[in-house]
């Protein structure tokens, strides 16, 4: 069965219709929301007022992700990199989780969305963690879309910290360095039990992945647009769902 699905490009113009398999839909999508500071300097407006745009751009498109059915949405709202830019637009972003959940969260449980936090919770002010935590303490028992915000995350950080855990494990006679298996190292790393992306997204035209995910993307699709975070609606993510549905997924063998 196909579901016509009608999409605008932006607001103001155009019809492009995508038809979307809904027995195609990635299971987990993961965004890298890049372009926030851009598109508010190319506004002339300073750099935090693309962040707040953002957010309401994480909105759209964790609700947009629920009605489309996809299961988990990994977001990159911080990387352990962030850290280098001055130190009031890293104290205004540490401000949002706490303000985008104070908004968003009723609908959010209302919705049945289950938020988790994957990254490296020890450096974080202790306002943004106790937002974080109590979000996902009030969503833990709900089963339906896992947003999952990936805060203060570093791939190479998540990988060398998964590392450590198995030396130790070895070290303790709890592993023989022969039971370290693929899988075994995938369980260790943040994401847990979490399926890898089915599609990875970065807007604003960067072409990269700084840091995101590196072991989990190894067979994703990946999808980039020019568009600028604050400005991504539902039409972007079926867009990119439309172009996701159209590959073939091979896995190194053949199709
Ligand atoms: C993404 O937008 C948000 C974060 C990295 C926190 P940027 O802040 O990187 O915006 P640009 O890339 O400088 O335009
Ligand atoms: C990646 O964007 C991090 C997030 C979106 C949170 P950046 O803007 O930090 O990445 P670079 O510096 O362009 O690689
Ligand atoms: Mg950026």
């Amino acid at each position: 069965m196909i579901k016509r699905v009608r999409s605008w490009l932006n607001q103001e113009n155009s019809q492009q219709t995508h038809q979307l398999s809904p027995d195609n839909i990635p299971e987990h999508v993961a965004i890298i929301m890049d372009g926030n500071g851009r598109w508010a300097k190319r506004r002339g407006m300073p750099r935090i007022v693309g962040h707040q745009n953002g957010m309401k751009a994480v909105k759209r498109t964790a609700i947009a992700a629920n009605d489309l059915g996809i299961k988990v949405l990994t977001m990159y709202a911080f990387s352990t990199e962030n850290w280098t830019r001055p130190k009031d637009e890293v104290d205004f972003l540490m401000k949002l989780p706490q303000e985008f959940l104070a908004i968003e969260l009723e609908e959010l449980i209302e919705k049945n969305v289950q938020v988790r936090m994957m990254g490296h919770p020890e450096d974080l002010p202790s306002h943004t963690l106790s937002a974080m935590e109590e979000a996902v303490a009030k969503t833990a028992g709900n089963n339906g879309l896992i947003l999952n915000f990936a805060l203060n995350y570093g791939s190479r950080k998540e990988i060398t910290e998964s590392v450590k855990t198995l030396g130790q494990e070895v070290r303790d006679g709890i592993l023989r360095p022969e039971d370290i298996t693929e899988e075994l190292i995938s369980q260790r790393l943040l994401t847990g039990e979490l399926p890898d992306p089915d599609l990875l997204i970065r807007t604003s035209g960067e072409l990269r992945l700084s840091n995101f995910m590196l072991w989990q993307l190894a067979y994703s699709e990946l999808w980039f647009t020019d568009v600028y975070w604050p400005e991504f609606t539902k039409d972007h993510l079926v867009e990119a769902i439309a172009n996701y549905q159209q590959r073939t997924r091979r896995y190194g063998g053949l199709s």
